[in-house]
Order: C-alpha cells, then structure tokens, then sequence
C-alpha cells in the first residue's frame, strides 16, 4: 500500500457537493497535491439564505479546514465567495482563494463587445459581487445579472437532459437571445454540469467555467508562493461532510467524475 505524505493539504469547501466541480479541475491540472474536501451536505443550500447565516457557516468551515493543517483555503462556492471571503480572511494569513475574480479575469479577457451575463443564486446575485469586481476591472462593461434557483436541483435530481429542464432555461435565459451579450458567467458550482443546455439557448455565446478559472489561479498562487507540493507521484483526498445524503455516492461521481469511497462526517 502507498504510504500517505504528510505534505500540508489544500483545503477546499462548498456549501455541499457542488464544489466537486472545482475538485475535479484542482485534481486535473494539480495531481500531486493532497487535497481536504468539505462539503456542508447538512446546511446546502446557502444560495437562498441570509448573509450573515452563510458568514458563520464559513467561518466554522474554515477554522475545521485550519485545524487539519491546509495550507491554503480554496472556497468552491460562488455563494460563499460572494458574501463570506472578508470574513474567512480575518481568521487566517494563509492564501484565500474564492471563484468570483477568476472567473471575472477570464470573463474580461473573452469578452470582445464588452457585455457580459452573469447567473448565480439569489445570495450571490444579490450581493453584486460578479458585477462589482468586474466593473472595478473596467466600468465600461455592461453587466446584467440573474439568479436561476432551479438550475441547482435540476442538476442534483439529474433533471439535466429532461424537456422540463430546457423549458426552465428558456424562461431563464431566452430574454437575453434577442440581446447581443457575448459572455455568460457561470456563477455557480453546479452550472458547469449544465453547459450543454445554457448552449441550446444561448447558442452563440462565450461559456466561462468559474471552476476552471479557479483552479488556473490556484495553481499560480502556488507556484508563485514556492507552496506547491513535494509529493512525488499523486496526492491523496480527504473528503468531509456534515452530514451524509442519500445520493451522495452517485452525486459526487456525477459532479466530480470520481468514485469516493470513504467519507467522514464532522458536524458543527
Ligand atoms: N454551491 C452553491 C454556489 O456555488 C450552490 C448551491 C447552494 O445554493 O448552496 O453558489
């Protein structure tokens, strides 16, 4: 049996299992890390709840993920990187990354007509975080925002390819056909597992994957930070939640493409 390194982990956190999403990008482009997932399975979803509620969810999360020893904090979720970062932040000097300015960097660079959707949660679009940070990069884009609450359980009730699925994203999105915005923010950590129907209504746009975005700048933080593992072949996953749903085994192999095969539950 291959003996576990104790190089210090990356610890990653979602409200629940959607943050597998930035899971599987870290684990593609980052393989010899040791990876610490926790996913709030017994709280999910913060997208319709109170700012402060999401605030100390975060910071429980964080000071557990802190306890283990990580060596930097990535928040896969874009509703707790909209609201809850500052808050994170005061409670550690360690790296914090969230998702919101990944995905905007890559969103300003894509985007040739300046004009720019972005989708999230209620939390997320009401917090205004995508639309302030890229109007802090450049003020002349146009940004409109929408929340699309059903697209989260469409996706954990695998509703992804039924009809009623493209019924709900057309009463979404088809406002924004006849509207030449050329750029479209998932900003979500389920969004990415529902690209294929944004596509058959918004046929001709750039998609942005904020959990792609967010592993690129992960990786950069630390190679930059000289924090990059020394492990020689592949780092080892530990995967928490706070409580253990039904259909988690083949929720997370929809999300991150990965058999788990043991889990731990810590609750708050
Ligand atoms: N993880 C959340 C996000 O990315 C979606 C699920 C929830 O509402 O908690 O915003």
């Amino acid at each position: 049996m291959k003996t576990r390194t104790n190089n210090p982990p990356i610890g990653i956190f979602d409200s629940g299992l959607g943050g597998l999403t930035v899971y599987r990008e870290l684990r593609k482009i980052l393989p010899s890390e040791n990876i610490i997932y926790f996913g709030d399975t017994m709280r999910v979803p913060y997208g319709n709840k109170s700012t402060e509620s999401i605030k100390i969810f975060s910071s429980e999360i964080s000071q557990f993920l802190l306890s283990l020893g990580v060596k930097m904090i990535v928040v896969a979720c874009n509703t707790v990187s909209s609201t809850s970062l500052d808050i994170i932040e005061s409670i550690t000097k360690l790296p914090v990354v969230g998702v919101i300015e990944p995905g905007v960097k890559l969103a300003i660079k894509k985007s040739k007509n300046k004009k720019i959707i972005v989708i999230g949660t209620r939390a997320t679009v009401n917090s205004h975080s995508y639309k302030n940070k890229i109007e802090e990069n450049d003020p002349t884009i146009d940004v409109i925002e929408k929340a699309c609450p059903l697209f989260v359980p469409i996706v954990e009730e695998n509703f992804v390819n039924h009809k009623a699925s493209l019924l709900i994203a057309d009463e979404y999105l088809g406002e924004f056909k006849s509207k030449d915005y050329d750029t479209i923010i998932l900003g979500c950590t389920h969004y990415p597992l529902i690209k294929n129907l944004i596509k058959k209504v918004l046929s001709d746009i750039n998609i942005i994957d904020s959990s792609k975005a967010c592993a690129g700048y992960v990786k950069d933080i630390l190679t930059n930070n000289n924090m990059l593992s020394k492990n020689d072949g592949d780092g080892w996953t530990d995967f928490y939640v706070s409580d253990k749903p039904q259909n988690f085994m083949e929720l997370a192999y929809r999300l991150a493409g990965v058999k788990i095969c043991k889990i731990n539950i810590k609750r708050f």
